[in-house]
């Protein structure tokens, strides 16, 4: 069987709408606590059943906002991660931004960096949009260095905001401004 279409490619990392093929993927990472306490994410665990659901529902989704599941075209169009377009804001022509990997072997490959290089262009140049924000925790290293390094800046932090592993940690919001493309 084919893979199935894919909506934006780089031609290494491709993103495309949640399947079902997908579901044991956000499953693991639903229920693996390091990696929703690093995305701020559900932190009660999730059944099998309700991953299930949720895909064939929408994943969630309604209006505007966009997730989209990241394939790795040279391996069978395996899944390793996500990224979201959420709350966005038509008339001022903002969103915000998240996303993960679905495993910590595939981090430090340059994936993080092809998905929101993708997605960024695609709001700016299909959606019409002129800025996204992410929120990040300040303790998040690796995040912080690559959306930096992608051309987003502070401009807040929200003080002991988020608790995880007995702890309250800072949470940075940094955005971008999406130059137009020439
Ligand atoms: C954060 C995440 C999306 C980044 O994606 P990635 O594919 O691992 O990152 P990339 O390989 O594209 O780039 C990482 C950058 O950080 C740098 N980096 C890697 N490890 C680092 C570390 N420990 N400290 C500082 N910088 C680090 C890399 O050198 C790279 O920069 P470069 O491209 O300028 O060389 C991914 O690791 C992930 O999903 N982590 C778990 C969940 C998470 O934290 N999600 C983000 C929530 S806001």
């Amino acid at each position: 069987m084919p893979p199935p279409p894919t909506l934006l490619s780089d031609g290494v990392v491709a993103l495309r709408r949640p399947e079902p093929v997908d579901g044991p993927h956000y499953w693991r990472m639903r229920n693996d606590l390091a990696l929703v306490s690093s995305v701020m994410g559900f932190r009660l665990g999730v059944a099998g059943r309700s991953i299930e659901e949720w895909i064939a529902s929408g994943a969630g989704v309604t209006g505007d906002d966009l997730l989209l599941t990241a394939v790795l075209i040279s391996d069978s169009y395996r899944p390793i991660g996500y990224v979201k377009v959420f709350r966005v804001d038509r008339f001022s022509r903002h969103a915000w931004v998240g996303l993960s990997l679905f495993d910590e072997g595939d981090a430090g490959h340059g994936y993080g960096r092809r998905i929101l290089t993708e997605v960024c262009d695609y709001v700016r140049d299909f959606v019409g949009l002129r800025k996204v924000s992410l929120e990040v925790l300040a303790t998040n290293t690796r995040a912080v260095t690559l959306y930096r390094s992608l051309g987003f800046d502070q401009e807040g932090c929200l003080k002991s905001q988020y608790y995880t592993s007995g702890r309250f940690e800072d949470v940075l919001i940094l955005s971008r401004f999406l130059q137009p493309s020439s």
